[in-house]
């Protein structure tokens, strides 16, 4: 989704600023443009990627100390070089970047076209530089208090930033709804959607909260609500290293992140669980683990492969703690008014912690009395930030936009709050509890061993990326993982892609199994393995073509597929964070073979901050 980036200190402005905007260019956009302020007002956008802008400012005057960018994902108005932000006032001394919706933008715009407002683009975002430009000059304010004002109006999502050719020494800043960090470095402040561009300048940042405006000179940082009332800017350290934005020799973040797993899941897994003394620990659910075992259900909210990670913990707290669990996408769960309230706690699962829909979800269940458990990657994030208690993933910035390392550590967080809840409650016993913990420690080292497979897999994906379409089968705790294999392979390699449950299989979808159906079996040892050997059978008698996710050493289904992984064995609480391996390599392999742009697929948003 949009990326916002800004500069003011005594450097030059511009470099910086177009460099941010390459760090965020994985959270998808279409178009990109800059602001800067030298002498008068000067705006360059241009459709199309980062390095287009480049080339087409290259030469051109670009001395600045103070600079505003943005790539846009479009919403309103087709991707074009005057929809492409930032958009500028009638007066042409205001340029505004923008990220997030301005819902009752038709309104204003109409409003404003009664008063002589002409405007030069589709989108919501010019509407609300002119109503700030409109306030400004009938009440004869400065642009901080018109903004105020015309806030108080505004229904939406937003972080905007603006710049003033009258005053080239201040940024003006606001949030609600989408993320904006400030880095503080001496005296300079960097601004962006996310600590990427920051982090090589700065460690030190402060989250801008809902509500607040930030009045930002390079010695200065104000921070306000709307009420005009002075905050405390609470700086925060960074814990994230340059080297982690980085692709480290790969050729893509996505492999590169794949590859990262055993590290990223021995992190999720740091400082919790220690098998030898067979304890665990969860500082941030610790006060809640009580509340937790005590709930009279828990509802999971998530969207996309975070969602699929909310399914394997519906199997798996519904096993270790009998408590009942309903997973819920999370813009289903908003608005279909659900019944939910005290009693109930809600654990949000989100990679980057700023997913809108997961946001306005837990926002309304939080005021029905519900308790909410966030599981979120990104420290220091909205939906980190809003819940009552969590647990941080640790599994480091995730660049590539298909995710791929937060979904395992995701399942490891998500099976150790398991494992809490259920030691607290007394519904497990302690072999079992043993077992798991035991399970958990050696996992990393079996995704290491997967990865080893890699060169197979790609030959498996050579054999089978002319396809048209993919089934992806699975039962019980990898039923979840076969959707998240075809999600994948959707996502990166445009091929059509179903995640079944392998027995629903004949229930609808078997009517589409032929010789040229490659249909992917997740068939890892567990209690379904027998019940899923069947359903291969069902699909190689109608000459479908097998890939089989198998437990090392199987000697039923090698005889059966086409073409076999075997994967370490694991108990099949902790399986899909080794079955799924294989999946996320097969599609970045034939995102690759077929040529596309694995890191950063066509359509498609790393965080979407709309709803
Ligand atoms: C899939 C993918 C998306 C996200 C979804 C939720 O590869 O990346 O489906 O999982 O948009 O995002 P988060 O987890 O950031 O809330």
């Amino acid at each position: 989704m949009c990326g916002i980036v800004a500069y003011i200190g005594q450097r030059e402005a511009y470099p910086i600023v177009l460099k941010g905007l390459k760090r965020l260019e994985y959270r998808g956009y279409d178009s990109a443009g800059v602001a800067l302020v030298n002498g008068d007002l000067k705006v360059y956008k241009k459709k199309g990627k980062v390095a287009e802008l480049e080339e087409f400012l290259s030469g051109k005057d670009v001395h600045s100390h103070i600079a505003i960018g943005h790539t846009r994902w479009a919403t309103h108005g087709e991707p074009s070089d005057r929809n492409s932000h930032p958009h500028t006032s009638g007066n042409g001394k205001l340029a505004m970047i923008h990220n997030g919706i301005i819902e009752n933008y038709a309104q204003l715009k109409q409003e404003l076209i009664k008063k002589g407002h002409v405007f030069k683009s589709d989108t919501d975002t010019e509407v609300l530089l002119h109503f700030i430009e409109e306030i400004q000059e009938s009440n004869k304010c400065g642009l901080e208090e018109a903004l105020r004002i015309a806030l108080k109006r505004v229904v939406g999502a937003y972080v905007i930033v603006l710049v003033d050719e009258d005053n080239p020494d201040t940024l003006i800043a606001a949030r609600k709804g989408s993320p904006l960090v400030i880095g503080v470095g001496k005296g300079e402040h960097f601004l962006a959607s996310d600590a990427s561009p920051i982090v090589e300048y700065t460690k030190e940042v402060v989250y801008v909260n809902d509500y607040e405006i930030a009045v930002i000179k390079a010695d200065e940082l104000i921070l306000k609500n709307i009420s005009n009332e002075r905050q405390t800017p609470y700086i925060q350290k960074l814990d994230i290293e340059l080297a982690a934005i980085e692709k480290g020799g790969f050729d893509h973040f996505m492999l590169k992140e794949i590859f990262e797993q055993p590290q990223t899941i021995f992190d999720s897994l740091r400082g919790r669980l220690d098998a030898k003394k067979g304890t665990l620990t969860l500082g941030g659910i610790r006060e809640h683990a009580e509340i937790l075992s005590q709930a009279k259900r828990i509802i999971i909210v998530a969207c996309g492969t975070s969602w699929h990670a909310g399914l394997v913990a519906e199997y798996m707290i519904e096993e270790l703690c009998r408590i009942p669990v309903e997973v819920e996408y999370a813009s289903e769960f908003r608005y279909r008014n659900p019944v939910v309230g005290e009693g109930d706690v809600i654990i949000a699962v989100s990679q980057s912690g700023e997913t809108a829909d997961t946001l306005v979800a837990i926002e309304s269940a939080k005021k029905k009395g519900a308790i909410i458990l966030g599981v979120c990657n990104v420290v220091g994030s909205s939906i980190a930030r809003i819940s009552d208690a969590g647990a941080y993933t640790h599994a480091g910035p995730e660049i590539g936009v298909a995710s791929t390392k937060a979904f395992t550590a995701q399942l490891a967080v998500l099976c150790l709050i398991g494992l809490k809840v259920a030691m607290e409650k007394g519904s497990i016993t302690q072999q079992r509890f043993q077992h798991l913990l035991d399970e958990l420690d050696s996992v990393s080292e079996k995704v290491a061993l997967t990865l080893k497979l890699n060169d197979q897999i790609k030959a498996i994906a050579d054999k089978y990326k002319d396809a048209r379409d993919f089934l992806y089968l699975g039962r019980g705790y990898n039923f979840p993982v076969a959707l998240e294999g075809a999600l994948k392979l959707k996502e990166i390699s445009y091929i059509h892609a179903e995640g079944y449950p392998a027995a629903e299989m004949k229930h609808g979808p078997i009517a589409l199994v032929d010789e040229h159906l490659p249909v992917v079996f997740v068939a890892t040892k567990d209690s379904y393995y027998e019940k899923v050997v069947s359903n291969i059978q069902e699909i190689k008698a109608r000459k479908g073509k097998v890939i089989a996710v198998v437990t090392e050493g199987d000697v039923t289904i090698p005889g059966m597929a086409d073409d076999v992984i075997e994967v370490p064995e694991a108990d099949e609480l902790v399986a899909p964070i080794v079955s799924v391996i294989p999946l996320q390599l097969l599609a970045y392999h034939i995102g690759v073979l077929k040529g596309f742009d694995v890191d950063k697929p066509r359509n498609l948003a790393k965080s979407v901050t709309v709803e």
